[in-house]
């Protein structure tokens, strides 16, 4: 579904990835890991079109994607919820779940099957995004990104800072958009979350891949040791 070749990225004359190859599998969970500041972030965005790369390819259903602008890869069906989870704090989150449709011809339409997995948004519909705790807004910045119906799901690190509670909502929502047959790319910082949903694992290490492979198969001992701080 999604494959990266040779990849490399330049931010200020500093090389951030070097030489990244790794696949995301139609309708599998694939997830990148490693320690703070290996790279997981700049590859998501890469993915997404923030960095165009000093080298290799990215293609989506085997068609080069690497240098369209982002816009033209969400229409595509890729979409993301970024570290940190980027929602729009002065606008409600009726309003932050509606600039998922505003590409829609149906601009007003929020996809119940959507609300249903978030119960706790649909009781907030009226409030304004910043007034939402960490783990709304979590929530939100997921709602946001399945209600443009992606065929690829991206999230970063979304269990960051977050509580056990909301973490086992966005697991079974994860699991649940699995069932569905979205491809999905998760970075996560947690082995013991990663295990439990992915399929594949790749792990990052200062920019480069470090190792990859299916999670059953993974020496689970060496990936917490790399892991580790
Ligand atoms: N805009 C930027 N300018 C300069 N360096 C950056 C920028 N973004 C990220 N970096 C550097 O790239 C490295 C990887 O960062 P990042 O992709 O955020 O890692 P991770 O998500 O794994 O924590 C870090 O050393 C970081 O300092
Ligand atoms: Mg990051």
């Amino acid at each position: 579904m999604l494959s990266i070749e040779n990849l490399s990225v330049k931010i200020s004359n500093t090389t951030i990835l070097k030489d990244i190859n790794m696949s995301a599998k139609s309708g599998l969970v694939t997830c990148v890991m490693g320690k703070n500041g290996m790279g997981k972030t700049t590859l998501l965005e890469t993915i997404m079109g923030h960095h165009i790369p000093s080298k290799g390819s990215i293609k989506y259903k085997g068609k080069n994607i690497e240098k369209l602008l982002p816009f033209q890869r969400a229409k595509l069906g890729l979409a993301y919820v970024p570290q940190g989870r980027e929602i729009f704090s002065r606008l409600t989150v009726k309003e932050n779940l509606l600039t998922a449709l505003c590409m829609e011809k149906e601009k007003n339409n929020i996809d119940s099957e959507v609300l249903a997995l978030f119960p706790i948004l649909n009781e907030m519909l009226d409030r304004f995004g910043g007034d939402l705790s960490g783990g709304q807004q979590q929530q939100l910045a997921i709602a946001r990104a399945l209600l443009m119906k992606p065929k690829i799901l991206i999230l970063d690190e979304p269990t960051e800072g977050i509580q056990p509670s909301i973490i086992k909502i966005i697991k079974e929502v994860i699991l649940f958009i699995k069932k569905k047959k979205t491809t999905i790319v998760l970075v996560e910082q947690y082995f013991d979350f990663a295990k439990d949903i992915a399929d594949e694992i790749v792990i990052m290490d200062r920019g480069k891949i470090f190792t990859s492979g299916k999670v059953k198969i993974l020496d689970e001992r060496k990936i917490k040791d790399i892991l580790s701080v």
